[in-house]
C-alpha cells in the first residue's frame, strides 16, 4: 500500500473509532438518565442536605415524582410560579401561557424538591428532570421558586446544592437551566452559586430574553457555600468508565 493510501486508511479508522466512542458516550448517557428516573428514593442520595437550618429558619425537604405529590402541594407550586414569574414572562417574547406552564409542570418526568418549614408552611420548590440535552445526560432545573418570606436566607442556594448532589450521584454531567435575562435577581443568584453561561446558550442576537446557564458536576463536592469562583466549565466526566 502506498504512503498516501495508508494515511487515508488510518484516518478512516480514526473517524470510525471516534464515531463509535461518541455513540457509546450517548448510549451511556441515556442509560444514566433511565436509571436516575427509575430511582425511588432520591433523598437517600443527599440525606444530610435535606434539613436546612439558618437562625430561626428550620426547613425539611422531600423529593417526589409529580404523580406522587399531594394535589394541594402541586397547586401551591403552580400558584407560586405564577406569582413569581407571570409578569416576567409577560414582558418577553414568550408571554405567559398558564396552560402551557401547567402542562410542563405536570409532565410525567417531572421531579419535585419541596421545602417546608417546621411549622408546616411550604417555602420553596424546584421542578427538575433527568434528561438528555444536546447529547449529554443532565439534571435540568425547570424551576427554582422561593416564597417572598423565605428569600435571602440561603434556601435557594440549598435547593441548588441538593440538585448538584443528585446530578453527581446519578452521573449527570451538568445541572443546566434556562434563565430570563431580564430577571436580575435570578441572574445574580445563579452566578453567586457558581453557574455560568452554557455552551448551548443561544447567541444574544437570536434570543436576547433568555440564556442557558450550567454548572458541571466534576468540580468540588457541592458545599453549603456559594462560590463565585466555582463556575466550572465542561470537562469530560467518565461516561466511558463503565
Ligand atoms: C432567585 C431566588 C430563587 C433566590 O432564592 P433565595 O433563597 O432568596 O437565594 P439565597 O438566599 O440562597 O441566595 C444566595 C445568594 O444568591 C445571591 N442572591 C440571591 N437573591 C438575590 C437578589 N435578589 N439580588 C442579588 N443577589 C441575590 C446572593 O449572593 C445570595 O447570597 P447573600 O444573601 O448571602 O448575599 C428567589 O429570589 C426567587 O424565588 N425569586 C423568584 C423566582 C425566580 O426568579 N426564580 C428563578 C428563576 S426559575
Amino acid at each position: 500500500m502506498g504512503k498516501k493510501a495508508a494515511a487515508s486508511t488510518n484516518k478512516n479508522k480514526e473517524k470510525r473509532q471516534a464515531r463509535k466512542l461518541e455513540q457509546r458516550r450517548i448510549a451511556d448517557g441515556m442509560s444514566y438518565v433511565t436509571s436516575a428516573n427509575k430511582l425511588t428514593d432520591l433523598a437517600s442520595l443527599c440525606k444530610e442536605l435535606m434539613i436546612y437550618r439558618n437562625n430561626d429558619l428550620e426547613v425539611d425537604m422531600y423529593i417526589q415524582k409529580v404523580g406522587e405529590l399531594e394535589k394541594n402541594v402541586l397547586q401551591w407550586a403552580i400558584d407560586l410560579t405564577e406569582r413569581n414569574m407571570k409578569k416576567l414572562y409577560e414582558t418577553c417574547a414568550w408571554g405567559w401561557n398558564k396552560e402551557r406552564k401547567v402542562e410542563e409542570m405536570t409532565d410525567d418526568n417531572a421531579w419535585y424538591l419541596i421545602a417546608k418549614s417546621k411549622s408546616g408552611s411550604l417555602l420553596a420548590f424546584s421542578h427538575f428532570r433527568f434528561d438528555m440535552d444536546f447529547g449529554e445526560p443532565v439534571l435540568y432545573c425547570y424551576e427554582v421558586q422561593v416564597e417572598a418570606e423565605g428569600r435571602r436566607r440561603g434556601l435557594g442556594q440549598r435547593v441548588l446544592n441538593v440538585l448538584e448532589r443528585l446530578a453527581r450521584a446519578t452521573r449527570m454531567r451538568y445541572v443546566r437551566l434556562t434563565a430570563l435575562t431580564h430577571n436580575p435577581a435570578a441572574s445574580a443568584f445563579f452566578r453567586a452559586c457558581g453557574y455560568s453561561l452554557d455552551e448551548t446558550s443561544p447567541p444574544k442576537e437570536e434570543a436576547a430574553h433568555y440564556e442557558i446557564l450550567s454548572k458541571a458536576t466534576d468540580g468540588e463536592p457541592a458545599g453549603d457555600h456559594c462560590s463565585l469562583s466555582d463556575g466550572m466549565r465542561a470537562v469530560h466526566v467518565a461516561a466511558a468508565e463503565s
